[in-house]
């Protein structure tokens, strides 16, 4: 993986969850919860935490101190599944002590009952889609028999629920549709997540409001193709509930992450443009750059289709950032198909992308296709767009030196003496202050851009007097930006 950006950041990284202390006090009924995988699953175990708490139980930061242990799963790649197993074994060793433990999300609905097999310690296996049951399920569990919660893949609901444990203070999720429908040919998620459903707009809306009230300035609204968004209700476009959640009084930033390029319309780009609160930046997975490969990916478009909603991008008043995910090694790729992927890099210019060695997944259509290729060979594929990409991403940098960009705060590095926070576009930011100045994280600060690497811009706090902003694209480089 070259890239810094995105919701697929958190795709290959094992994400525990943030012990929160936000806790209910009483019981003796304990948990702790680790999550694997992506932006969906790490909202996920926001919404299980919440649930749990609801229940009674208390969270805690360590597997010693609970009496259930859970795990919220990725299998999107082999490495992210066997990661789990490789836990599951080291957890082995707590059997004696009593302890429960579930396995959740996309293991846990692709091997179902094996699990038990495989580890039969484990009391609770649970996909996803079921989530909305889990209240009775752990009733259930507490009489110490095996639940499973496998067999809501067709449900049309979505897990809502009004106990959320957030673990990050500043940005909320909101999952505004689930599952997927798409079935690309090297993809588990159609398995895993199950047919997509969307919530209506006015309980999105209202969670949107929701969280202003309780402080949060940047919403983040998720799902695996959220611009298939369909309001149950008829009432809103995608675009047009962009435009609503980003004008919800008090918001000061808004993202969505994924959007699948079959379904990119320019309404979106539009609505970008119209709206201040809406950042300047669209994740369009490509995944390759040949038309030959993405009909044998199953991907609905074409290379020339792809490109030309780019352009639309493209043509913004906004700088919008786009970035990316890429697959190399698909079967039957060939060299000259794995050199379109770079001219297509070429063309783009990505700010940022991920890129991943392409991995065989159980029930996936693509495990039918032959001419596999070595690991090795796929290996030299993805160094040699990691190397592209980072020479791509330094000078696609470079246009911001000299601007005053609007970055949120997200933290302090003491050793380096340097604040890190996030500009619109998601570039990180590191940046000083200030003798004497010290920050609060989830504000917003002014930040004169000095110096840019590959994934990363670093600035000096400039002085707060309006002049931030930065999307709207300059007439040259060096040229400090206005607020659209
Ligand atoms: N092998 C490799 N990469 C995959 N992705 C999804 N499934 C696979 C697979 N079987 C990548 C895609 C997707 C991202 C989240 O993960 O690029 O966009
Ligand atoms: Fe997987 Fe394709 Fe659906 Fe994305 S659109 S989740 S890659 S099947």
């Amino acid at each position: 993986m070259s890239g810094s950006v995105g919701a697929h950041a958190a795709r290959t990284l094992p994400l525990s969850l943030v012990y929160t202390e936000r806790m209910s006090e009483s019981g003796d009924k304990t948990f702790y919860l680790e999550t694997f995988g992506c932006q969906m699953n790490a909202h996920d175990s926001e919404k299980v935490v919440g649930t749990l708490l609801q229940q009674g139980y208390r969270q805690v930061p360590s597997v010693e101190e609970a009496g259930l242990v859970l795990y919220n799963t990725c299998s999107i790649r082999d490495k992210a599944e066997q990661k789990v197993f490789n836990r599951l074994a080291d957890y082995k060793k707590y059997r004696a002590q009593g302890k429960q433990f579930g396995v959740l999300g996309c293991v846990a609905q692709q091997e179902g009952e094996k699990i038990f097999e495989r580890a039969p310690y484990v009391s609770l296996v649970c996909g996803s889609a079921s989530y909305r049951n889990l209240p009775q399920m752990l009733v259930q569990l507490e009489t110490g028999q095996r639940v499973t919660g496998l067999d809501d893949r067709a449900t049309d609901k979505c897990f809502e629920t009004e106990y959320t444990a957030r673990s990050n203070p500043h940005r909320g999720y909101i999952t505004i549709i689930e599952g997927c429908d798409k079935f690309c040919a090297y993809c588990v998620v159609p398995y895993t997540r199950g047919k997509e459903r969307s919530r209506t707009s006015s309980s999105v809306l209202d969670e949107a409001r929701q969280l202003v009230d309780l402080g949060y300035t940047e919403i983040q609204l998720l799902g695996q193709n959220v611009n298939s968004y369909r309001d149950p209700d008829g009432k809103k476009s995608f675009a047009e509930m962009l435009a609503a959640v980003a004008s919800v009084a008090g918001m000061r930033r808004v993202r969505f992450t994924t959007s699948h390029p079959r379904d990119f319309g320019r309404d979106i780009v539009d609505v970008i443009d119209a709206v201040p609160t809406l950042c300047d930046h669209v994740h369009l997975p490509v995944q390759s750059g040949s038309t030959r490969v993405l009909d044998a990916m199953q991907r609905l478009y074409t290379r020339d289709e792809y490109l030309e909603r780019i352009a639309w991008i493209q043509a913004a008043r906004r700088d919008i950032s786009i970035t990316s995910d890429l697959i190399v090694g698909f079967p039957g790729e060939t060299e000259r198909e794995f050199e379109e992927t770079l001219s297509l890099m070429d063309e783009v210019r990505y700010d940022s992308v991920f890129t991943f060695k392409y991995s065989a997944r159980p029930n996936t259509p693509a495990l039918r296709l032959e001419d596999a290729i070595p690991d090795a060979e796929k290996a030299r594929r993805l160094a040699v767009l990691n190397d592209k990409q980072k020479q791509i991403g330094a000078e696609r940098n470079q246009r911001h030196v000299g601007q005053v960009l609007e970055v949120m705060v997200e933290g302090k590095n003491p050793a380096r003496g340097q604040w890190i926070g996030r500009t619109s576009q998601i570039k990180v930011m590191n940046f000083t202050v200030p003798a004497g100045v010290e920050l609060t994280t989830g504000s917003y600060v002014p930040v004169r851009v000095t110096g840019s690497f590959p994934n990363s811009l670093v600035g000096d706090m400039a002085s707060a007097s309006g002049d931030c902003g930065g999307s709207k694209k300059s007439a040259g480089r060096g040229a400090a930006a206005e607020l659209g």
